[in-house]
């Protein structure tokens, strides 16, 4: 299928205070403090975007399922909606990038977008489930990756490509990765994906394919260039250079937090102050602790921790915290029920790319007397 590619611009319904990075393709974080709801509305949500969002025709889409199969499948989204069982699930999508700008103050890193901490946003998702496609497919005994290409082509590879990802299929079929038609009870907004887009919950925004146009079962990750993209190297490799195989390969997120109130370089009287945040385990895990510190991390404080929905949502913690007078850091760290924690420093995990910053959230308040 080939489709005309149109602009970013005009079909973004976004807040007029969104923190846009690039307008084409368009990137784009909401302000932190607008991330306190447990669900973000429709035109709060971070988007992420490596070409411009490809024209779809909805009457003639259909969605290919193919490679190491029994049946292969072509659906078109009317047959999707009515041979599978819509499933419904509050999950959270975090870009790898988050908190990228963090990591380029310790050590620059060109040609990447600098998202603050906002590239994480949390909806309600309504489509068929993944696993039940593929089991009317039938799955080989070889096929141990499921991939998915999008129909929007990036200029960010040459020659350009559409853009793509994998799974492997234990998680493919887990249960809660969804082919999504719906985004808060609204049909899914072109900026996210329409008309169907993979949700997989737990794991980095990457491989949540928007514009989905195929799914290929397959013995091996996908070789699409994202794949690979989305990777951690080490410190010293130049990522102009580097292979597919150079870099640990991103999937599920690891521990973090976020502080959003009080909000950055806040002037607040001193004394006792309420301090709101979310903290997010990625893939099963939940969270198991979060530690706010007054000053800079001597002092710390056990937060009040939100109960989880399910293991794939962010959960916001709240506190109160005695602020003393003058300039200090507030800093927040969280735990897993693995009892994984957050590295102190953004030196400890920067990589040459800027991904999976999830060192301790750190806030420069002033406080008067
Ligand atoms: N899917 C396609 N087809 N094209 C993309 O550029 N970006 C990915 C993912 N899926 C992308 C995509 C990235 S890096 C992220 S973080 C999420 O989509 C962002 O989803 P959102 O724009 O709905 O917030």
């Amino acid at each position: 299928m080939e489709f005309e590619h149109r602009s970013n611009m005009g079909i973004c319904d976004k807040r007029a205070d969104m923190i846009v990075h690039q307008a084409e393709p368009y990137n784009a974080e909401p302000p932190p403090g607008a991330l306190v709801g447990q669900v973000t509305p429709l035109d709060t949500f971070y988007g992420r975007n490596h070409g411009p969002f490809p024209l779809i025709d909805k009457a003639s889409w259909r969605l290919r399922v193919d490679g190491l199969v029994e049946n292969p499948l072509e659906l078109s989204l009317d047959e999707l909606q009515r041979r599978f069982p819509e499933r419904n699930l509050v999950a959270t999508l975090q870009c790898a990038g988050n908190r990228r700008a963090d990591l380029m103050l310790f050590h620059d890193i060109p040609g990447q977008v600098p998202w603050g901490p906002a590239a994480i946003s949390t909806a309600c998702w309504g489509g068929a489930g993944l696993a039940d496609v593929l089991a009317e497919a039938g799955l080989q005994a070889q096929a141990t990756h499921i991939a998915f290409t999008g129909a929007d082509v990036s200029q960010d590879t040459d020659p350009p490509q559409p853009f793509g990802a994998s799974i492997p299929a234990a998680k493919a079929t887990a249960g809660e990765v969804l082919l999504a038609w719906a985004m808060n009870d609204q049909a899914l907004p072109t900026a996210h994906g329409a008309p169907l887009r993979v949700v997989v919950p737990g794991w980095i925004g990457a491989r949540s394919v928007k514009w989905l146009q195929r799914i290929t079962a397959q013995a091996e990750p996908t070789d699409n260039y994202f794949q690979a993209e989305y990777s951690i190297l080490p410190p010293e490799a130049d990522p102009r250079t580097a292979g597919p195989g150079d870099g640990i390969t991103l999937g599920p997120i690891a521990i973090h937090c976020a502080i959003l109130q009080p909000g950055k370089d806040a002037q607040l009287p001193s004394g006792p102050t309420k301090v709101t945040g979310f903290a997010f385990a990625g893939d099963d895990r939940t969270v198991a602790r979060v530690d706010v510190s007054p000053d800079g991390g001597n002092l710390w404080i056990h937060a009040d921790l939100d109960t989880a929905e399910n293991p794939w949502t962010w959960q916001h913690w709240h506190t109160t915290l005695t602020l003393p007078p003058g300039e200090t850091e507030l800093v927040a760290r969280a735990w897993d029920d693995t009892a994984a924690v957050q590295p102190e420093s953004p030196a400890t995990v920067w990589n040459p790319r800027g991904y999976a910053n999830n060192s301790w959230a750190r806030l420069h308040v002033t406080c008067s007397h």
